[in-house]
């Protein structure tokens, strides 16, 4: 019943939630509002592969590398050696497309085409098998339909999946929604859906993290609260009723 192969995120108590981890060759997408902890999830998720031997590429579409090298380098977890040695790769999406000579304003069906090729070329190619956009709410700006970011979010999936590639995808909400997404297709389109938030309690902002969907596999769906620390991360505990 349980053997599908599983994409460890490394994250002990998020793969306990799943039975063992991310079914291989899913797309999730991460939703949450702005420093809900997405970025370090991911950023997570792809070291804690490339440690255990499966390579992964960060596409960025909202930090500066230099940025996203200074901020990780605070926590335990991440290893710059990873970097060096070709087992992590961190890319600008929006040099990729400058270079192809897009549109930073608006694309068109083609344009998002190309990107798209290029996008699942360099995964084919690094021989990936961990990829995280980050986030696909700025590249979904730049997408001038539904039908479009539809398409663009199905085909990516699809695609990586056939490469046994497991991906997540980022996307930001204002804080306090209940949506899990910005144009109500993503959600419908990715295979599971991890929905990260905010809970006030007595004046504290207290993360939390919820498994919304997961295909092909059961889990949890309880909320819990979530702690980022240098030493160790992401880890998860029940969020409790006082
Ligand atoms: N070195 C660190 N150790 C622990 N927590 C950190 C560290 N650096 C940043 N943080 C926390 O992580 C939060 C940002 O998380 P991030 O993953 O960037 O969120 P998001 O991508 O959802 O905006 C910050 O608000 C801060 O609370
Ligand atoms: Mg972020």
């Amino acid at each position: 019943m349980h053997n599908r192969p599983r994409c460890m995120t490394g994250i002990k108590d998020l793969d306990l939630q799943m039975n063992g981890g991310i079914p291989v060759g899913s797309t999730v997408l991460l939703v949450g509002p702005s420093g809900a902890g997405k970025t370090t999830l991911c950023m997570q998720f792809l070291t804690n592969g490339a440690k255990m031997g499966e390579k992964g590429i960060f596409f960025t579409t909202i930090e500066p590398l230099f940025k996203i090298r200074k901020h990780f380098r605070g926590y335990e977890f991440f290893d710059e050696t990873l970097i060096k040695t070709g087992r992590l790769s961190v890319i600008d999406l929006w040099t990729i497309s400058d270079r192809l000579g897009l549109d930073s304003e608006e694309y068109t069906a083609d344009d998002a085409y190309l990107l798209f090729d290029v996008l699942t070329e360099i995964a084919e190619e690094l021989d990936a098998k961990r990829l995280v956009v980050d986030s696909i709410t700025a590249l979904c700006h730049r997408l001038q339909t539904k039908e479009m970011i539809r398409d663009f979010i199905f085909r990516l999936g699809a695609t990586l999946a056939a490469l046994k590639c497991t991906t997540i995808l980022t996307s930001d909400v204002p804080p306090q929604t209940f949506r899990y997404s910005q144009y109500e297709i993503e959600e419908f389109i990715a295979d599971g859906i991890i929905f990260l938030g905010d809970i006030e309690r007595k004046g504290d902002l207290i993360r939390t993290l919820q498994i919304i969907k997961m295909r092909g596999t059961e889990h949890s769906r309880t909320k819990f609260a979530m702690n980022l620390s240098p030493k160790k991360g992401v880890e998860l505990s029940p969020l409790l009723k006082s």
